[in-house]
Order: structure tokens, then C-alpha cells, then sequence
């Protein structure tokens, strides 16, 4: 049985909007494995994006625990969760969030210039930009480096995103509607991408999405509605599968 790298503990997240409270997640609890591709799917306001930001360390629970490594995050203050998530937790968002005045390259360099501190940053540029360059290959992009975000198609900004994502080597990467500004093909190129980095480098993934090639495509899968985990299922020796044999 492989290790439990982040765990949702009964997590249940209210948004007051004046008198009003709406309850967005009702106690969900979730085990994320090392190694694995956990997609979680579900309609339109069903709280996937909720429960991804809360696993992220990007909000906080009404209710409920998150454990990164066995450790309870949830309490930490907002430095030390924006420490842990520079080291530990990758982004993977749909609109890419890249900096538009920064190149391929150093928009890859920055979560790791950022890790460094200025003086380490000083002493290992050259070795942290080779990595990045290593990174950008390993996504397809060793010949667009110097474009910027304007100057690449989605596709290509979505890849940027995922060498971003990883260029810390987290251990956990989130996605949130990875595929979702994407065409067809490019959609299958970035899923054909995150699979290959799993089976590659054992890369944790948890993909939220609409995506339906994506949805029945993970190693697990759970369905959420109305703010919980209603279906959970689990593939039974998919690793390689991209869904790739449909139509
Ligand atoms: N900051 C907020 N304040 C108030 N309500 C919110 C807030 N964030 C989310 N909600 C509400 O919580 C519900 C779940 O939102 P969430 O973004 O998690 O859904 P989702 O499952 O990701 O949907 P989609 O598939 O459309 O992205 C929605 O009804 C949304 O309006
Ligand atoms: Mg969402």
C-alpha cells in the first residue's frame, strides 16, 4: 500500500453572503496516494475547486483538517501554508496564470527562484535556469523558451503551466480544469503529457474536471454533487491508460 502524501479529514467550507450562508462542501474526507491520478468530477457548482483549494492550502475549511506528509496543516499560519505549498503542492489552473512579461523560461524558474531566497538564487542561477530548460524539454517546449505567453498557443502555455508546476518537484500536483481552454487535441496532448510524467516519474496528480475523456481516465475517480463525494471508483491496472480509444 503505497503512502498517504495529503488527506482531507471531514472538510465542510460556508461562504456567508450576508444573511446568507451556503454550505459549498459537507464533510468530505479523501486519502490522496503517492503515485497516483485521483480525477474528481461532477457538475457545475458542485465544489470541486472548493475542495481543491482547501487541499491546496489556498483557503481554509469552515470545518475539518488537511494533512500534508501526516502533519495537520490546516492551523498553520498563512506563511508557513505558503511555504509548504511553494515546496510540497504544484498548480495546474485552466486559464494557465502566467506572467505575460515574463518568457517561457523564467515564468518555469520563478516558483524556484522564489524558493531560493535572493542569496542561494545568486549562488545557483545557472544550475536552477538549466533545470528549468530540463523541465521545458521534458514538456515538448525545448525549442519556444524565450516566447512569451503571447507569442504560444494554449497548448503550449498549458505545458509552460505544467513545467511550472513541477519545476520544485512537488510532491503533489493539483489541477483545476487542466484541459478545460483547450481543444481537442491539445486536451489529449496535455492528458497524453500528465500521464507520461506519472508513469515517468511517479508524478501525484488530482485532476478536477468537465473533461469527460479525462473523467473515466484516472487510476480513481470520484464523482462529487452538492458539495460531496458521492461514487468513488478505481481502475483496475489502467496506469497507462489515456482514454485514447473512444470514438
Ligand atoms: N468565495 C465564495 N463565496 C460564496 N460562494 C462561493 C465562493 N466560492 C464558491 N462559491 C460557491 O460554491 C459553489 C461551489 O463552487 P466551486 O467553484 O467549488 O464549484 P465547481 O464544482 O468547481 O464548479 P465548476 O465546475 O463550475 O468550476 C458554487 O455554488 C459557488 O457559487
Ligand atoms: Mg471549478
Amino acid at each position: 500500500m503505497s503512502t498517504t502524501i495529503l488527506e482531507a479529514r471531514h472538510l465542510s467550507k460556508r461562504f456567508s453572503m450576508g444573511e446568507r450562508t451556503i454550505r459549498v462542501l459537507n464533510d468530505v474526507s479523501l486519502q490522496i496516494r503517492a503515485g497516483e491520478i485521483l480525477v474528481i468530477s461532477g457538475p457545475s457548482g458542485a465544489g470541486k475547486s472548493t475542495l481543491l483549494h482547501l487541499l491546496g492550502l489556498l483557503d481554509r475549511p469552515t470545518v475539518g483538517d488537511v494533512f500534508l506528509n501526516g502533519e495537520d496543516v490546516s492551523q498553520l499560519s498563512g506563511r508557513r501554508q505558503a511555504r509548504l505549498r511553494n515546496e510540497h503542492i504544484g498548480f495546474i489552473f485552466q486559464f494557465y496564470h502566467l506572467l505575460p512579461e515574463l518568457n517561457a523560461l523564467e515564468n518555469v524558474f520563478l516558483p524556484r527562484m522564489i524558493q531560493s531566497g535572493p542569496l542561494r538564487w545568486w549562488r545557483k542561477k545557472k544550475q536552477i535556469r538549466e533545470q528549468a530548460q530540463e523541465m521545458l524539454v521534458r514538456v515538448g517546449l525545448g525549442d519556444r523558451m524565450t516566447h512569451r505567453p503571447s507569442q504560444l498557443s494554449g497548448g503550449e502555455r498549458q505545458r509552460v503551466a505544467v513545467a511550472r508546476a513541477l519545476i520544485n518537484e512537488p510532491r503533489i500536483a493539483l489541477c483545476d480544469e487542466p484541459t478545460g481552454n483547450l481543444d481537442r487535441e491539445n486536451s489529449q496532448a496535455i492528458q497524453e503529457l500528465l500521464w507520461d510524467l506519472n508513469t515517468s516519474f511517479g508524478q501525484t496528480f488530482v485532476i478536477v474536471t468537465h473533461d469527460e475523456a479525462l473523467t473515466r481516465s484516472g487510476h480513481r475517480n470520484l464523482h462529487m454533487v452538492d458539495g460531496q463525494i458521492v461514487e468513488e471508483s478505481v481502475q483496475t491496472g489502467a496506469s497507462e491508460g489515456t482514454g485514447g480509444d473512444e470514438e
